[in-house]
Order: C-alpha cells, then structure tokens, then sequence
C-alpha cells in the first residue's frame, strides 16, 4: 500500500447504550475514511463519543449500526484468528499510560512483553539492542530505566515509553486518545512530535482524539469535528481551521485563544 491508500473507513457508524428512556446514542451515523499514513485527529468536547467511536475502531466495542470496513472489505472480527490479525494491526495508546498494564512490571519486561507479542525469537544481545533503539526513539536510555517500576517514571516518561512500544510493534494504525492529556506541557510537545516521527518513519495511520483543536491542528493532516456522537465538519486541517463552516467548529477554535496568536489566523 502506498501512503494515500483507504485503510479504514465507516458508513452511518452508530453505537447505542441501553434502551427505551435510557437509550444514549454515543456515536450517531458517522462516516469517515482514514488512509495510510494520515493523521487524523477527532475533535470535540467531553462526551462527545469519541471514546466511544475509538473503542469501535478498535473493535473493542460492536457498533450498533453502520459498517466498518478495513483494507477494502467489510471488517470482520467474529473469529479469534481475525480478532488477532486486526490487533496485530491496529494499537492504542490511552490518557493514562498507567492504566494499560500492571504496576508490579518493571520497565524491561514491559518492553520483552512487546517483543513475545510479536512472536519473534531473539537472543539476549538482540533482545537488547531492540529495547535500547525503541527507547531512543522516544529520547528514553534505556540503561536508567530497565530496572524501574513505572510509579518511579513521571506521566510523561510513562507515555513516551507506550509510544516505544508502538515503535516496536509497528502497527498500521495507531489510536492515540487524549495522550497528552494528563502529562506537563513540556512532555505534551515531545509526544506529538513522536507522533509525527512514527507517522513519518513508519507510514503509520494515526488517530488522534483530543478536546483540544489547537493540538489537533499542529499534529493532523485532516479533522473530524465531533458533537454530540456526530461528525459536523471534517476536511483538511489548514482550510477547517482558516475557514470553519460550522458554528460548532468556530466556538472551539474561539476558545482557543493561542490558535490566533501564536499561528496569526485571527
Ligand atoms: N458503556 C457505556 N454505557 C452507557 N453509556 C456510555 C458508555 N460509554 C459511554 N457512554 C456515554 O456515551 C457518551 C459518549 O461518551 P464518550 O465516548 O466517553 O465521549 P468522549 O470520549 O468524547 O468524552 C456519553 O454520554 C457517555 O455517558
Ligand atoms: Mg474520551
């Protein structure tokens, strides 16, 4: 695939909650089409759906309506084989880089995990040259950190060693939700040009959720503006933000105020 070729897209995609009077509609008929080697990002505020639609991307979550395809072909995730062959494509990455694994692992083995995931058989020496590369990466040595409980690294360390492992495992797509969300404004910067780097390295397709269009804008090729579980507006990111069609996507970029300062749009 070359770096413009449809990977994923989606047809009045829905996911419903519960029923009768306490039915929510989380994600409401949404189209989108994500290609190699895009950045994407997904834009709204809290309760948006974007979790929600990142989790059906995911296949984590079954929509309620619509369809998905990946590759062409209506996606299929019914079998563990084809479960399996779509994870080993597609990774996430959360708000909360402690969330995802347990406490009690050291650094190393959070990274030999990634290297049996993948199944590959690798001497000591190789085991090592890998981890230390996936850890330069991100501007992490290795050498510090192998022997450390994640509680001993900082928020930001933590994520940036996620996205090491993301490094490691390759995917086609990578789901990033909120990732700078609850790390310091320094670490913020490094991780969204570690997105780019990943993108521009390894032609990966990223999906960046944030509430935050001025972030949205400097990583993305294309935004999705999302309100209340439905797309309002999407295009290239250079023209949406120089000239947003929808009320909605005004308000947001209004509330940012640095957009116009820092960029000159205003
Ligand atoms: N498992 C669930 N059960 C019921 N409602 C849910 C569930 N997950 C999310 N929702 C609802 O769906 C809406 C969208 O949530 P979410 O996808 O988390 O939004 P966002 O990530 O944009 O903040 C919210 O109203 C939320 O309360
Ligand atoms: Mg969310």
């Amino acid at each position: 695939m070359s770096r413009h070729d449809l990977l994923i897209s989606g047809r009045q995609v829905t996911k419903e909650f519960g029923y009768g009077l306490k039915k929510t509609t989380a994600v409401d008929r949404v189209d989108f089409d994500f290609h190699e080697g895009e950045i994407i990002s997904i834009v709204g505020e809290s309760g948006s759906g974007k979790t929600t639609l990142a989790k059906i991307l995911m296949g984590l979550l079954k929509e309620t309506g619509g369809a998905v395809e990946y590759k062409g072909k209506p996606r299929q995730l019914k079998s563990h084989k084809e479960r399996k062959a779509y994870w080993k494509d597609i990774q996430a990455i959360f708000q909360d880089p402690f969330s995802s694994f347990n406490l009690f692992h050291k650094v190393e083995k959070l990274l030999l995990d990634c290297i049996k995931l993948q199944g590959l058989k690798l001497s000591r020496e190789e085991q090592f040259l890998k981890m230390k590369d996936a850890c330069s990466f991100v501007n992490l040595k290795f050498e510090e950190l192998y022997n450390k409980y994640p509680f001993e690294l900082s928020g930001g360390q933590m994520q940036r060693l996620m996205i090491a492992r993301i490094f490691m495992l390759h995917p086609k797509v990578l789901i990033a939700d909120e990732p700078t969300s609850m790390v310091d404004a320094c670490s913020r910067s490094t991780i969204l040009d570690m997105l780019l780097k990943l993108r521009d390295e390894n032609n990966m397709t990223i999906i960046f959720i944030t509430h935050d269009v001025g972030l949205a804008y400097y990583v993305s090729d294309t935004l999705y503006i999302m309100q209340k579980g439905q797309f309002v507006e999407r295009g290239p990111a250079e023209s949406l933000i120089l000239a947003p069609q929808h009320p909605y996507t005004r308000q947001l970029i209004n509330d940012v105020p640095k957009i116009h300062s820092e960029w000159n749009l205003a």
